[in-house]
């Protein structure tokens, strides 16, 4: 047994109304079941193309007797144009469907607003802020904040400054007019420690990170605004061994384990005794080496009595320093200014962390 190909259809042998209607019907048949260009496509090949049934029996018009001519060649003609017509108005709508697919699949929404604003970058000194914060957080010590428009009283005097001591031209601070009212732009987050000692209760474990200003120059090293972490312990029993531990352990946190630190004998009002503060590390610019990292030490007894404290009962430690230095030797950051000029693209370098 053969098995005709599905598009065949078999041929008349003779003309007749039923011959050409059974393929028109056929032809009409197949057009409607074909959904898409290549289906109809076929669809033609088979029921209006030659060799169709429609065309073979066209050809057979010849052997038709003459008087039969007219009306067989109508009946074929109309059939033919019935199935031409079915094939048109069909191509139409496949055409038209697949166009609407088409335009579908490749849909763009026009009515969605382009983001023009560029996404930011959060700068580097909020984010070590943050971490630094943390670190301290972690720890259980609390957040203090005070004003960076200080009374002259809080950022010298409490923290026991002579009247004429130079620290106070040393560091070059900014005076705020009216002179008599005694403000000043703080000079270090210190002022912090007199405001927690006499607002909290004691003990005391704050961190305080902040803004400073002096009139310094505008260089590579030096900024006129800045920002310092200030941390202050007041407890019983409070000795140097705490504040070296709670330094290395900070210090490890920001730089890697092997991050050292080491004191240096100094002076600071308020603190006795008081160090500078170092820190090293192997994979610093220009090889494992010291930098100098900030200013610390025992909290003045002077300064707990100007708070209130008994310092035959109670002692603690402090330390300060500069965020902007911490970044310059974490991230190998060259020139400070970089990190006061606002430019995007130098905080996206830290990352798009939000
Ligand atoms: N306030 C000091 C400075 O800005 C640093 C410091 C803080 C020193 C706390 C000792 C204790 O230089």
């Amino acid at each position: 047994m053969s098995h005709a190909p599905e598009n065949s259809v078999a041929a008349p042998a003779q003309i007749s109304p039923e011959a050409v209607e059974s393929a028109v019907q056929a032809a009409l048949d197949a057009i409607a079941a074909a959904s898409d260009s290549a289906s109809l496509k076929a669809a033609r090949a088979a029921h209006a193309g030659e060799g169709s049934p429609l065309a073979k029996l066209s050809a057979r018009l010849r052997d038709v007797p003459p008087e039969k001519k007219a009306e067989f060649g109508k009946l074929v003609g109309q059939a033919r144009g019935r199935v031409t017509q079915a094939f048109a108005t069909r191509e139409q709508e496949v055409i038209e469907a697949e166009t609407a697919a088409r335009l579908e699949a490749e849909r763009v929404d026009i009515t969605a607003l382009p983001s023009r604003a560029r996404v930011g970058a959060r700068h580097p000194i909020s984010l070590l802020q943050e971490e630094v914060a943390d670190i301290f957080v972690g720890m259980g010590w609390e957040i203090a904040e005070g004003p960076e428009l200080e009374h002259e009283w809080f950022n010298f005097d409490a923290l026991n400054f002579d009247e004429d001591h130079p620290a106070r031209q040393e560091q070059d601070t900014f005076y705020v007019d009216p002179i008599a009212r005694h403000l000043v732009m703080r000079t270090h987050t210190s002022p912090v420690q007199v405001r927690s000692m006499l607002e909290r209760d004691l003990p005391i474990y704050v961190l305080c990170p902040g803004r400073v200003y002096r009139t310094d120059e505008f260089d590579a090293t030096h900024l006129p605004v800045f920002t310092q972490f200030e941390g202050l312990v007041v407890d019983k029993g409070i000795t140097m061994a705490h504040l070296k531990g709670t330094l290395d352990h900070a210090a490890r946190v920001l730089f890697g384990p092997e991050a050292k630190t080491r004191f240096r004998a100094n002076f600071f009002p308020f603190t006795e005794p008081s160090a500078e503060l170092d820190l090293w590390h192997p994979t610093f610019k220009g090889g494992a080496r010291w930098i100098e990292w900030g200013g610390c030490g025992m909290v003045n007894p002077n300064v707990l009595r100007a708070a209130g404290i008994d310092p035959e009962e109670y002692s603690g430690f402090a330390f300060g320093m500069g965020i902007e230095r911490t970044l310059m030797f974490r991230s190998d950051v060259q020139d400070m200014r970089d990190m006061a000029e606002g430019d995007v693209r130098f905080s996206e370098q830290f990352g798009m962390v939000v």
